[in-house]
Protein backbone atom coordinates (compact mmCIF):
# COMPACT_ATOMS: atom_id res chain seq x y z
CA UNK A 1 0.00 0.00 0.00
CA UNK A 2 0.97 3.48 -0.77
CA UNK A 3 0.81 6.07 1.59
CA UNK A 4 -2.68 7.85 0.36
CA UNK A 5 -3.68 3.88 0.35
CA UNK A 6 -3.18 3.72 4.05
CA UNK A 7 -4.28 7.57 4.59
CA UNK A 8 -7.76 6.33 3.24
CA UNK A 9 -8.04 2.71 4.67
CA UNK A 10 -6.86 3.51 8.50
CA UNK A 11 -10.30 4.65 10.46
CA UNK A 12 -10.95 4.33 14.26
CA UNK A 13 -11.79 0.85 15.15
CA UNK A 14 -14.46 0.80 17.73
CA UNK A 15 -14.90 -3.52 16.98
CA UNK A 16 -12.60 -5.37 17.47
CA UNK A 17 -12.02 -9.07 17.68
CA UNK A 18 -11.53 -9.82 21.34
CA UNK A 19 -10.06 -13.95 20.29
CA UNK A 20 -7.42 -12.50 17.55
CA UNK A 21 -4.00 -11.11 19.39
CA UNK A 22 -1.38 -9.30 17.57
CA UNK A 23 1.37 -11.08 16.83
CA UNK A 24 4.70 -10.31 18.32
CA UNK A 25 6.63 -8.90 14.58
CA UNK A 26 3.42 -6.77 14.03
CA UNK A 27 3.77 -5.46 17.73
CA UNK A 28 7.72 -4.25 16.92
CA UNK A 29 6.65 -2.92 13.58
CA UNK A 30 4.38 0.05 14.67
CA UNK A 31 6.38 0.40 17.67
CA UNK A 32 9.30 1.00 15.05
CA UNK A 33 7.02 3.52 12.91
CA UNK A 34 6.22 5.00 15.81
CA UNK A 35 10.21 5.74 17.27
CA UNK A 36 10.84 6.96 13.86
CA UNK A 37 8.67 9.49 13.89
CA UNK A 38 10.08 13.34 13.85
CA UNK A 39 9.95 15.37 16.69
CA UNK A 40 10.92 19.36 17.62
CA UNK A 41 14.66 19.27 18.53
CA UNK A 42 14.43 15.59 18.40
CA UNK A 43 13.45 15.62 21.68
CA UNK A 44 11.61 11.64 21.47
CA UNK A 45 9.70 13.45 24.51
CA UNK A 46 6.96 10.35 24.69
CA UNK A 47 7.27 6.95 26.21
CA UNK A 48 4.90 3.85 25.05
CA UNK A 49 3.61 1.89 27.60
CA UNK A 50 2.58 -1.74 25.80
CA UNK A 51 -0.78 -3.51 28.16
CA UNK A 52 -1.41 -6.26 27.04
CA UNK A 53 -3.97 -9.31 28.77
CA UNK A 54 -5.04 -8.07 32.37
CA UNK A 55 -3.12 -4.87 32.02
CA UNK A 56 -4.94 -3.88 28.86
CA UNK A 57 -8.62 -4.90 30.88
CA UNK A 58 -7.43 -3.16 33.80
CA UNK A 59 -6.67 0.11 31.50
CA UNK A 60 -9.69 -0.48 29.79
CA UNK A 61 -11.92 0.47 32.69
CA UNK A 62 -10.30 3.76 33.00
CA UNK A 63 -11.14 4.93 29.50
CA UNK A 64 -15.05 4.10 29.62
CA UNK A 65 -16.46 7.55 31.34
CA UNK A 66 -19.79 8.86 30.10
CA UNK A 67 -20.47 6.03 27.96
CA UNK A 68 -17.65 5.89 25.45
CA UNK A 69 -14.74 3.93 24.68
CA UNK A 70 -16.91 0.88 25.84
CA UNK A 71 -15.25 -1.32 23.26
CA UNK A 72 -12.20 -0.75 24.91
CA UNK A 73 -12.96 -4.16 26.84
CA UNK A 74 -12.39 -6.02 23.48
CA UNK A 75 -8.88 -4.98 22.81
CA UNK A 76 -6.16 -7.02 22.77
CA UNK A 77 -3.19 -4.71 23.25
CA UNK A 78 -3.50 -0.81 24.79
CA UNK A 79 -0.48 1.30 24.27
CA UNK A 80 -0.44 4.16 26.57
CA UNK A 81 2.06 7.04 25.55
CA UNK A 82 3.26 9.31 28.31
CA UNK A 83 4.74 12.25 28.55
CA UNK A 84 8.44 13.08 29.24
CA UNK A 85 10.69 15.97 29.27
CA UNK A 86 11.81 17.82 26.34
CA UNK A 87 15.49 17.83 25.78
CA UNK A 88 17.27 21.51 26.26
CA UNK A 89 17.47 22.27 23.16
CA UNK A 90 13.19 21.43 22.55
CA UNK A 91 12.35 23.35 26.45
CA UNK A 92 14.47 26.51 25.17
CA UNK A 93 12.65 26.43 21.59
CA UNK A 94 9.17 26.16 23.66
CA UNK A 95 9.77 28.45 25.80
CA UNK A 96 11.28 30.97 23.51
CA UNK A 97 7.99 30.64 21.09
CA UNK A 98 5.57 29.71 23.02
CA UNK A 99 4.77 26.72 21.58
CA UNK A 100 3.22 22.85 22.78
CA UNK A 101 6.28 20.76 20.27
CA UNK A 102 5.62 17.87 23.21
CA UNK A 103 1.92 17.57 22.52
CA UNK A 104 2.46 17.83 18.47
CA UNK A 105 5.16 15.52 18.47
CA UNK A 106 3.30 12.85 20.52
CA UNK A 107 0.34 13.38 17.76
CA UNK A 108 3.16 12.63 15.17
CA UNK A 109 4.34 9.71 16.83
CA UNK A 110 0.67 8.50 17.16
CA UNK A 111 0.14 9.14 13.36
CA UNK A 112 3.13 7.25 12.48
CA UNK A 113 2.12 4.61 14.92
CA UNK A 114 -1.37 4.03 13.52
CA UNK A 115 -0.76 4.20 9.81
CA UNK A 116 2.29 1.33 10.06
CA UNK A 117 -0.70 -0.73 11.87
CA UNK A 118 -3.14 -0.45 8.89
CA UNK A 119 0.26 -1.37 6.55
CA UNK A 120 0.00 -4.46 9.03
CA UNK A 121 -3.53 -5.28 8.25
CA UNK A 122 -4.34 -4.02 12.14
CA UNK A 123 -6.99 -1.82 13.31
CA UNK A 124 -5.94 1.34 15.90
CA UNK A 125 -8.66 3.60 17.58
CA UNK A 126 -6.27 6.91 19.39
CA UNK A 127 -8.21 7.89 22.37
CA UNK A 128 -7.91 10.88 24.27
CA UNK A 129 -10.72 9.99 26.63
CA UNK A 130 -9.45 7.96 29.82
CA UNK A 131 -8.53 8.97 33.65
CA UNK A 132 -4.94 10.53 33.26
CA UNK A 133 -4.59 9.29 37.10
CA UNK A 134 -5.91 5.71 36.89
CA UNK A 135 -4.11 5.20 33.79
CA UNK A 136 -0.96 6.14 35.46
CA UNK A 137 -1.68 3.88 38.42
CA UNK A 138 -2.48 0.85 36.45
CA UNK A 139 0.96 1.69 34.12
CA UNK A 140 2.79 2.68 37.11
CA UNK A 141 3.62 6.32 35.51
CA UNK A 142 4.72 9.48 37.13
CA UNK A 143 4.64 11.29 34.20
CA UNK A 144 0.92 12.70 32.11
CA UNK A 145 -0.70 9.75 29.90
CA UNK A 146 -1.34 12.02 26.37
CA UNK A 147 -2.95 9.56 24.33
CA UNK A 148 -3.95 5.61 24.45
CA UNK A 149 -3.81 3.59 21.15
CA UNK A 150 -5.79 0.52 20.78
CA UNK A 151 -4.38 -2.16 18.80
CA UNK A 152 -5.98 -5.22 17.60
CA UNK A 153 -7.82 -6.85 15.30
CA UNK A 154 -11.05 -5.53 13.44
CA UNK A 155 -13.86 -7.71 14.09
CA UNK A 156 -15.28 -9.44 10.79
CA UNK A 157 -18.25 -7.33 10.72
CA UNK A 158 -16.71 -3.76 11.17
CA UNK A 159 -17.11 -2.04 8.09
CA UNK A 160 -14.89 0.37 6.34
CA UNK A 161 -16.39 3.82 6.74
CA UNK A 162 -15.99 6.47 3.92
CA UNK A 163 -14.08 9.62 5.37
CA UNK A 164 -16.00 12.49 6.69
CA UNK A 165 -13.32 15.79 6.12
CA UNK A 166 -13.63 19.10 5.52
CA UNK A 167 -13.76 20.16 1.97
CA UNK A 168 -9.90 21.51 0.53
CA UNK A 169 -11.49 24.79 -0.23
CA UNK A 170 -12.21 25.11 3.71
CA UNK A 171 -9.16 23.37 4.83
CA UNK A 172 -6.56 25.24 2.54
CA UNK A 173 -5.37 28.80 1.49
CA UNK A 174 -3.01 28.87 -1.72
CA UNK A 175 -1.89 32.49 -1.54
C1 LIG B 1 -6.33 13.18 19.75
C2 LIG B 1 -7.45 12.25 19.41
C3 LIG B 1 -8.28 11.79 20.42
C4 LIG B 1 -9.32 10.88 20.12
N1 LIG B 1 -10.06 10.34 21.15
C5 LIG B 1 -10.98 9.39 20.87
C6 LIG B 1 -11.67 8.72 21.91
O1 LIG B 1 -11.42 8.91 23.12
N2 LIG B 1 -12.60 7.79 21.57
C7 LIG B 1 -12.87 7.47 20.26
O2 LIG B 1 -13.72 6.60 20.03
N3 LIG B 1 -12.23 8.09 19.24
C8 LIG B 1 -11.29 9.03 19.51
N4 LIG B 1 -10.58 9.61 18.49
C9 LIG B 1 -10.86 9.22 17.10
C10 LIG B 1 -11.55 10.33 16.30
O3 LIG B 1 -12.88 10.43 16.70
C11 LIG B 1 -11.43 9.98 14.80
O4 LIG B 1 -10.07 9.99 14.43
C12 LIG B 1 -12.17 10.96 13.89
O5 LIG B 1 -13.54 10.95 14.14
C13 LIG B 1 -11.94 10.63 12.40
O6 LIG B 1 -12.37 9.31 12.12
P1 LIG B 1 -11.37 8.19 11.56
O7 LIG B 1 -10.20 8.09 12.54
O8 LIG B 1 -12.17 6.93 11.55
O9 LIG B 1 -10.90 8.60 10.21
C14 LIG B 1 -9.55 10.49 18.78
C15 LIG B 1 -8.70 10.95 17.76
C16 LIG B 1 -7.66 11.80 18.07
C17 LIG B 1 -6.73 12.24 16.95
Amino acid sequence: MNFTEIANARQSCRKYNPQREVEEEKLFAVLEAARLAPSACNSQPYHFTVCKGETAKAVAKHLTGMGLNTFAKDVPVMIVISERAYSPSAAVASKRKGNDYRSMDIGIAAAYLTAEAEAQGLATCILGWFDDGAVREVCHLDQAVRLIITLGYAADDDVHRTKKRKPMEELVTFL
